[in-house]
């Protein structure tokens, strides 16, 4: 497995600086509000292990499962598969992704949550990948940025592949061209 990465990005040591600080950036920001964190399933699975790790008040987790992207080409429109099983109405809710690459994804959870009357809704990915995005966004919690490659690792895979190798990588291009 660890032959297909072309290149080491994210080392392990970074990822957990980059949980740290935003831990408790959300730890200052959210004290006393009970905030609903909802991960998206299932690229942000270590990732939000990690998070909440760091962030010292009381939150509470839910999850969603959403899809855009086959392969590595994104389909520009996102299904829910799995909802969430918390009523977000008057909740403070933080949506944590993998990464934003597009912008579509973040965008039209964010919409579904403020239509659901959420009382806020904020966003939190761990890589920020460098491109134009199709939705502009301003996300609130950024843990560091990637390239216009495809990256795997963390939480990231290539058709469910490669999820659990510790750091980030980009996965050689003979594997997917
Ligand atoms: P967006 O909707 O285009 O912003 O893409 C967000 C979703 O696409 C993320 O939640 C990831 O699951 C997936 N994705 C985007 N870029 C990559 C990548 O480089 N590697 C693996 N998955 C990616
Ligand atoms: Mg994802």
């Amino acid at each position: 497995m660890q032959n297909d990465i072309a290149e080491v990005l994210i080392s392990e040591e970074k990822i957990t600086e980059c949980c740290k600080r935003l831990g408790k950036q959300i730890e200052n920001d959210y004290k006393d509000k009970n905030p609903i964190i909802i991960g998206l399933l299932k690229g942000c699975e270590p990732f939000m292990s990690d998070l909440i790790k760091n962030i010292n008040t009381y939150i509470r987790t839910d999850y969603m499962d959403c899809s855009s992207y086959h392969g590595t080409m994104s389909t520009g429109t996102v299904i829910i598969k799995k909802d969430v099983d918390e009523d977000v109405k008057d909740q403070d809710v933080i949506i944590v992704d993998d990464i934003i690459d597009t912008g579509v994804t973040l965008h039209d959870i964010v919409r579904v949550l403020k239509e659901r009357g959420a009382k806020s809704v904020k966003t939190c990915v761990l890589l920020s990948k460098d491109v134009k995005r199709k939705h502009e966004l301003n996300v609130d919690y950024v843990g560091t940025t990637v390239p216009n490659a495809f990256v795997v690792g963390y939480g990231l895979d290539f058709n469910e592949a490669y999820r659990n190798l510790p750091y980030i990588g980009v996965l050689k291009e003979e594997l997917y061209k």
